[in-house]
């Protein structure tokens, strides 16, 4: 059973490393960019999620995330994040490189989280700089959109995420890629691997030795690298996964 296999490798890890998307984050209510449902399903990313549309006008940018909003902020970790973080704390993971600006790994307990795509949980003025918890900001969208800087008044309040056509935060990015190099095991949940640089960190790993293990409700254009690959929701994988990795020792 793949499961029981995916364990046996996990089992082994000295220098396991996760790679996790949007999916890992579904079962705490927060939807996906792709696949059934997923926001780029609704709106078209162009449009609302360049740095280049930003600066035309923030407000189409700060529709979606004003109705996104509740869902992102009152989301709590679920089990998959959780079975993460045990691994981490048994020696099973050095690491979770995420995709993810939600928070939920660390507020699962995950240590040593690298988040490619930034954080969602604060938001900076683009002229002068301030920074704000991006919950407060939420308060003050029902009235004033786009929100506005409490110091300067500026209409540029970007929360802290990649956008597309912007750059990556580099060490974040080198930092992945020299766990992805170092990696005896890949543990990749809940991504469609479609968005680069990331979707090439698997694919580093492999090409360093590793096994590379993916958990995702759809196949993925990087099953053909994997030693295993375990089509289901990663609130249901990962614990199971996690017990028997832990029940077989090792790590
Ligand atoms: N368990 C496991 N996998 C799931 C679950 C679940 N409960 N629900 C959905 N999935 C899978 C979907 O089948 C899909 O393949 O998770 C994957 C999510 O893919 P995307 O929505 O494309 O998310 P992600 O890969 O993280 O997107 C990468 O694209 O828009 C940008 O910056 C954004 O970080 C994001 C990047
Ligand atoms: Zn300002």
């Amino acid at each position: 059973m793949s499961v029981e296999r995916a364990a046996e490798i996990l089992a082994s890890a000295a220098q396991g490393v996760a790679l996790t998307g949007a999916g890992i984050s579904a079962e705490s209510g927060i939807p996906t960019f792709r696949g059934e449902g997923g926001l780029w399903t609704q709106y078209d990313p162009v449009k609302v999620a360049t740095i280049e549309r930003f600066r035309e006008d923030p407000r189409a940018y700060w529709t979606v995330a004003r109705e996104r909003g509740p869902a992102v902020l009152s989301a709590e970790p679920n089990p998959g994040h959780l079975a993460l973080a045990g691994l981490e704390q048994s020696g099973h993971l050095v690491a979770v490189v995420t995709q993810n600006t939600d928070g939920l790994h660390q507020d699962a307990g995950s240590d040593r989280v690298i988040e490619l795509h930034g954080s969602g949980r604060t938001v900076q003025c683009l002229d002068c700089g301030t920074r704000e918890s991006r919950r407060d900001v939420q308060g003050r969208l029902e009235f004033q959109m786009p929100p506005r800087c409490r110091i300067c008044g500026g209409m540029f309040l970007k929360p802290t995420v990649v956008l597309f056509g912007e750059p990556m935060p580099v060490d974040a990015v080198e930092e992945a890629l020299a766990l992805a190099r170092r990696a005896d095991v890949m543990l990749v949940v809940g991504t469609s691997l479609v968005v680069y640089p990331a979707a090439d960190i698997p694919v580093v790993a492999s090409r360093a030795g590793a096994a590379i293990i993916i958990v995702n409700a759809e196949p993925t254009p990087m099953d053909g690298l994997a030693a295993v690959v375990i089509h289901g929701r990663a609130g249901e994988v990962l614990p199971e996964l996690a017990y028997r990795a832990l029940m077989s020792g090792g790590g």
